[in-house]
C-alpha cells in the first residue's frame, strides 16, 4: 500500500511546487525552501507513512514472542513436521494446511517454485514442502523458527486470522489481503493438531479430551477470544460459544470494536496479543478482575498482566501505536463490478435511511453509531449470551463496509443468520417494518454494495 502512496505523494509535492512557483512567482525562494527546509507538514506525512509501513510489518510478521506458546509449549511445529521429519504424527502437508484454511503468499515464493507449482512438480502431500514454505516465510500468519535448517518452533501473527489472499495463483495461494477475515481458517482444528494441550487443560480445568472437543466445535472462520477469560465453551442451547472472525479494515471513526465492544483497536490489540496469542507484554484491564464474569482471567491475573516486565522485554506495547495506525488505514474494499444490482442498491439506500430504519444505528458512512456504538440484546432482539461475556453486556453495531468480503459463515457474531435475507427478515419481524419482498431484495443489494461510491 505504502508503495502506491509514495508516487502519489511525490506527484503532490511536485504539483504543489509548480503551483507555488506560479502563484508566488519567486522561484528562488520556492526552490530554496523545497531543497533544504522540511516543513512540519513534511514531517507529519513521513511519520504517517512510516507508521503504516511499521504497522503492516507488525500485523503480518510479528509474533510478539508467542512462539514460546505455539511452538515451545503446544509443540505445533512437531505436528507440522510429522514423525518422518523428527516430529510427531503424520505431519501437515500443504494440502492439509490449505484444507484447514491456511493461505500462502505468492509474493514470497521464488519464480522457480511458482513455475514448479504451476506444472504440478511439487508434492503437495509432503509435510517437508510445508516446512519449506515456512522457511520462505510464505504461510500467511505463521512464522517458522529454524535452527540449522531444522524447524524448532512456530509462532502466529495477527494475519493468521485477519488476512487472506486473493487466490490469484491458485485457491489459497495469492497476494495478501490484510484486514479480511479468514473465514476458511479452522483455528480449532489447527490448535487441536498440538500433541500437548496440557497448558489449556490446566487453564480451563478440564480433561484433555474436553479441550479437544471444544476446539473441534468451533469450525471454520471462528475463534473464541473469550474462552480463556471465562471458560464458557458452549452456548445455553448447546452450540459452540465461538464467534466469527470479523473484518479488521474500515475501522477509522469506529469507537468500540469486537462484536461486544470491548474497547478501542489499541485496547483489543493489547488484549488479544497477550491473552489469546500468548505474546509477551503488559495488559491493564481491571474489568477482568471480576471473578464472577471472568473466573479464569481473575484467577490468573490477566487484568494486570506481567506487571514487573521490563520495558526492554515487552514485545507488544511498543508495537501498539503503529499497529493501530495501520488497521485504521486499511480501507474497506469496494465490491467487484457486477457483484450487485446498482439500481436496486440505490433504492435500498433510500430504504436503509427510511422505511427500514437501519440508519438509526448503522449511521452512514461509518455504518455504526458515531459515539458509543453499543446496544442491549433486547434492542436488537437477540439473546444475551455473548453480550454477557463482555464488560458492557452489549452488542456493538457492526460496521457494514466491505460486508461482501465476509459472507461466508453467516452474519451476526455467531453466524446465526446464514444469509442477508435472514438478517433482513429478522429486523422486519422484530421492528415490524412491513417490508415487501422487493424492498428486502433492494436492501440486500445495498448491503452488498458497501462501502459504495457515496
Ligand atoms: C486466532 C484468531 C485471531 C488472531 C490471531 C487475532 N484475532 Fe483479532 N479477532 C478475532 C476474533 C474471533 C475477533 C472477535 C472477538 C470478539 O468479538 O469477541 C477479533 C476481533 C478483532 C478486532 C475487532 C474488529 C471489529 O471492529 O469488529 C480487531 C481490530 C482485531 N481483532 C485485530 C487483531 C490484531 C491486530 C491481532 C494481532 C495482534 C489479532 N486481531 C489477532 C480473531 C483473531
Ligand atoms: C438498534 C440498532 C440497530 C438497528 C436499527 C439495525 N441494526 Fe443491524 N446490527 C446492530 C447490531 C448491534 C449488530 C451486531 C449483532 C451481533 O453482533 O450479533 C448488527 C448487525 C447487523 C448485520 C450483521 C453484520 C455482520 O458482520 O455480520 C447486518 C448485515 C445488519 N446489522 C444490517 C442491518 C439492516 C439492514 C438494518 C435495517 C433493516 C439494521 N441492521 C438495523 C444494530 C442495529
Amino acid at each position: 500500500m505504502s508503495r502506491n502512496f509514495r508516487p502519489a505523494l511525490f506527484a503532490f509535492v511536485v504539483i504543489a511546487g509548480a503551483v507555488s512557483l506560479t502563484v508566488i512567482d519567486n522561484p528562488a525562494r520556492a526552490q530554496a525552501r523545497g531543497a533544504t527546509k522540511r516543513t512540519p507538514n513534511d514531517t507529519l506525512h513521513d511519520h504517517a507513512l512510516a507508521e503504516i509501513d511499521q504497522g503492516q510489518q507488525t500485523f503480518r510478521f510479528d509474533t510478539f514472542g508467542d512462539e514460546a506458546f505455539w511452538g515451545d509449549t503446544l509443540k505445533l511445529h512437531q505436528a507440522i513436521e510429522g514423525a518422518a521429519l523428527g516430529g510427531v504424527g503424520p505431519g501437515v502437508s500443504p494440502n492439509t494446511a490449505l484444507a484447514v484454511g491456511l493461505k500462502v503468499d505468492v509474493d514470497a515464493l521464488p519464480g522457480s517454485l511458482q513455475s514448479d507449482l504451476k506444472h504440478g512438480k511439487v508434492n503437495l502431500d509432503d509435510p517437508a514442502v510445508t516446512v519449506a514454505l515456512l522457511q520462505l516465510n510464505s504461510v500467511v500468519g505463521v512464522t517458522g523458527f529454524f535452527t540449522d535448517g531444522k524447524l524448532t518452533s512456530v509462532g502466529i501473527q495477527c494475519a493468521f486470522c485477519h488476512s487472506t489472499v486473493d487466490d490469484s495463483f491458485a485457491p489459497g495461494i495469492g497476494h495478501r489481503l490484510d484486514g479480511w477475515a479468514n473465514r476458511d481458517l479452522n483455528v480449532g482444528a489447527i490448535v487441536n493438531l498440538s500433541p500437548d494441550l496440557s497448558v489449556l487443560d490446566t487453564l480451563l480445568d478440564v480433561p484433555d479430551a474436553v479441550t479437544r472437543q471444544v476446539l473441534l466445535s468451533w469450525g471454520p472462520g471462528k475463534f473464541d477470544a473469550e474462552l480463556l477469560l471465562d471458560g464458557k465453551a458452549t452456548r445455553p442451547g448447546g452450540g459452540s460459544a465461538a464467534t466469527l472472525i470479523p473484518a479488521a479494515f474500515g475501522l477509522g471513526g469506529v469507537n468500540l470494536h469486537t462484536w461486544t465492544g470491548w474497547g478501542s483497536v489499541a485496547h483489543w490489540n493489547a488484549l488479544v496479543a497477550n491473552v489469546d496469542m500468548h505474546g509477551k507484554g503488559r495488559l491493564w484491564d481491571p474489568r477482568l478482575n471480576d471473578a464472577t464474569q471472568f473466573p479464569i482471567a481473575a484467577a490468573n491475573g490477566f487484568g494486570n498482566l506481567n506487571p514487573t516486565l521490563s520495558a526492554d522485554d515487552d514485545r507488544i506495547t511498543p508495537k501498539l501505536a503503529a499497529l493501530q495506525f495501520y488497521q485504521l488505514a486499511i480501507p474497506a474494499p469496494a465490491p467487484p463490478a457486477g457483484s450487485f444490482d446498482a439500481a436496486a442498491a440505490a433504492r435500498g439506500d433510500v430504504l436503509f435511511g427510511g422505511k427500514a430504519r437501519c440508519n438509526s444505528c448503522h449511521v452512514e458512512p461509518l455504518w455504526t453509531e458515531p459515539g458509543w456504538n453499543l446496544h442491549t440484546p433486547d434492542e436488537i432482539g437477540i439473546d444475551d449470551f455473548q453480550a454477557n461475556r463482555a464488560p458492557d453486556h452489549r452488542y456493538r453495531t457492526s460496521p457494514l463496509a466491505g460486508l461482501w468480503t465476509h459472507t461466508k459463515g453467516g452474519f451476526y457474531h455467531d453466524g446465526r443468520f446464514a444469509t442477508l435475507l435472514d438478517v433482513v427478515n429478522h429486523y422486519d419481524s422484530f421492528f415490524s417494518l412491513g417490508l415487501t419482498a422487493q424492498e428486502k431484495n433492494d436492501l440486500i443489494e445495498y448491503l452488498k454494495s458497501l462501502p459504495g461510491a457515496d
